[in-house]
């Protein structure tokens, strides 16, 4: 939990903090708000973005008056820019709403590495500003980490409101390196320009309202949390499935490779709430405390206990497999499956394996946590078994995505009318919270509206820390350089829409989970 704390506490008593409540949701800021989109021109912006900006803006989440500034090398004409700000606004939206939201929106076309560019961004941002005592500069960095430091200096130098730091929160995107080394040297260079509580490093999961519920469902919940143990639980999978392949993201993609992708970041933050011991309170730099504790006793992952796979052709013959991408280089071997096993070295989970899956172009869109129990000590499930042969242990599933839910699986009684004096009929079946029958008229919102609304606040909870991304990628490093070996065996083809490489419903056999 290294410098997190020193910098939180110095800083964030300085930072402006806008006023919002969930009972009066209308935000009164002190000082003129901005953001500006860096890379505006690109696939995030307009699919994501945009469309959560625009939505907090509606909802009055965000001060009417923020400006909004999209930035980028492209040279978009007026009618260009509107259309990728309006490209993904759902089609409901009113047409009043729309035109005040697109007439808060500017465009300014620079290099990412050029004073004079900048300075025009700069010049942009303090007539929008004229007036205002004191200002907030939101910068969201919707590139490449390549370009990270240039831009992050380039603000430093040319873009600091008066306040200076105090005034600045910088957004940075995933991916963050491609492995430990290259991680800290991109923190090396990061950290001399702004301390640790301007940066804002996204992981659209930890905003996924499942996720989110996980540290309460947890630790407001004795029942569960006292058979949240090894004792108790014999395994734990965390999957991740998607139906979509790499849908022109390839070049991107091969890059990175499934681990990077997703399981480095989404799926450890994932196994770290789950396995994370409790919190010394449930704000930001205490769980992030807690999540780095337990990743930094999670056992680097094994060559020998992982299977890989890329995705061939689907077997009618009408997706493409991964090496038909234009955008892949011809015998990539990147893999775009992944499934192995993690040991969290701790008390409470020591012998319990984590079963990580992850896979595009698979036979079905799942994202899901499966927690099976034991079933009972030694003595009580021979009992068990004696009593009701063939039943199982309970299994609690929190279901991310699609239709959220959180599922108990238990065994119950055959319904209906007994024939046998000893009939020990059961029947498997779930107590089961599904958010659509719940909570009908609540709407739940897309991550990326909670996480700009988070950094328009000065709250960080959902955002990851260093010393967070530092312990996950030692735990995927030696990992990912053993399956990128030039010597290593190819991964393992799939049919594009199946469930995966065939050996992966065995793999891994010795944990006893279930079948995906
Ligand atoms: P893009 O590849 O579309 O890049 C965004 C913009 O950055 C481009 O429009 C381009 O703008 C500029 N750019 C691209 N490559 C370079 C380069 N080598 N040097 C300088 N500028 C460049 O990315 P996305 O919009 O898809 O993603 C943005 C960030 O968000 C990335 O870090 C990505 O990993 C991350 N991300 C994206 C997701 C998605 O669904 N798209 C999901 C999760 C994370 P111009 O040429 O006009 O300057
Ligand atoms: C992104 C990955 O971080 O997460 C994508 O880069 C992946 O490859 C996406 O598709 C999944 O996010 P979600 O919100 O659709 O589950």
């Amino acid at each position: 939990c290294k410098t997190f704390h020193a910098h939180e506490h110095q800083n964030h008593s300085q930072l402006p903090r806008l006023q919002q409540t969930r009972s009066s949701p209308l935000v009164v800021a002190k000082e003129k708000v901005s953001i500006t989109v860096f890379g505006a021109s690109g696939d995030l912006a307009v699919k994501k973005l945009f469309p959560a900006l625009f939505r907090l803006r509606v909802e009055g989440l965000i001060p009417s008056d923020a400006s909004i500034f999209g930035y980028a090398r492209s040279k978009l004409p007026r009618e260009k820019f509107e259309s990728k700000l309006t490209a993904k606004i759902p089609s409901g939206a009113s047409n009043e709403a729309v035109a005040s939201f697109v007439a808060q929106c500017s465009y300014v076309s620079g290099a990412y590495d050029k004073i004079e560019d900048f300075t025009n961004l700069r010049l942009a941002l303090e007539e929008t500003e004229r007036g205002s005592a004191s200002q907030l500069r939101i910068y969201y960095l919707s590139l490449p980490e390549s370009t990270f430091e240039t831009v992050c200096r380039g603000i430093r130098n040319v873009l600091l409101p008066a306040a200076g730091e105090s005034g600045v929160r910088i957004v940075l995107e995933k991916p963050f390196g491609k492995d430990t080394a290259s991680y800290l040297q991109l923190s090396r260079q990061l950290s001399p320009l702004f301390p640790e509580t301007n940066y804002y490093r996204i992981d659209h999961y930890l905003a996924k309202e499942m996720i989110q519920t996980i540290v309460p469902l947890r630790f407001s919940n004795p029942m569960l949390e006292s058979t949240w143990n090894s004792s108790n639980i014999c395994s734990v999978e965390i999957s991740f499935k998607e139906k979509i392949g790499t849908e022109g993201r390839g070049g991107y993609f091969d890059g990175y490779g499934i681990i990077r992708d997703v399981v480095q970041n989404h799926l450890l933050q994932v196994l770290a709430l789950i396995a994370m011991e409790p919190p010394a309170t449930v704000d930001a730099s205490a769980i992030r405390c807690s999540k780095a504790t337990v990743l930094r006793e999670v056992a680097p992952a094994r060559f020998e206990e992982c299977l890989v796979g890329q995705y061939g052709r689907s077997l009618d013959g009408k997706e493409q497999g991964y090496l038909e991408d234009p955008t892949v280089p011809a015998g990539s071997k990147m893999a775009t499956y992944a499934r192995f096993v993690l040991h969290v070295n701790t008390p409470r989970w020591k012998g319990v394996p984590f079963i990580i899956t992850a896979g595009k172009a698979l036979d079905e869109q799942k994202v899901e946590v499966r927690m099976k129990y034991r079933g009972g000590t030694h003595a009580t499930s021979e009992k068990r078994a004696a009593l009701y042969p063939g039943s199982a242990g309970e299994e609690l599933v929190i279901r991310v995505q699609p239709d959220e839910a959180v599922l108990l699986n238990l065994n119950t009684k055959l319904p209906g009318l007994s024939q046998q004096p000893d009939d020990r009929s059961l029947v498997r079946t779930a107590i089961s919270l599904d958010y659509k029958v719940k909570y009908p008229d609540v709407r739940l919102p897309d991550a990326y509206e909670q996480l700009l609304l988070d950094v328009f606040r000065g709250d960080q909870q959902r955002f990851v820390g260093d010393d967070e991304l530092e312990t996950s990628w030692n735990i995927v490093s030696p990992l990912l350089h053993a399956i990128e070996r030039a010597d290593a065996a190819p991964p393992m083809i799939y049919p594009f829409g199946s469930s995966g490489p065939p050996s992966s419903l065995h793999f891994p056999l010795s944990s006893g989970q279930s079948k995906l």
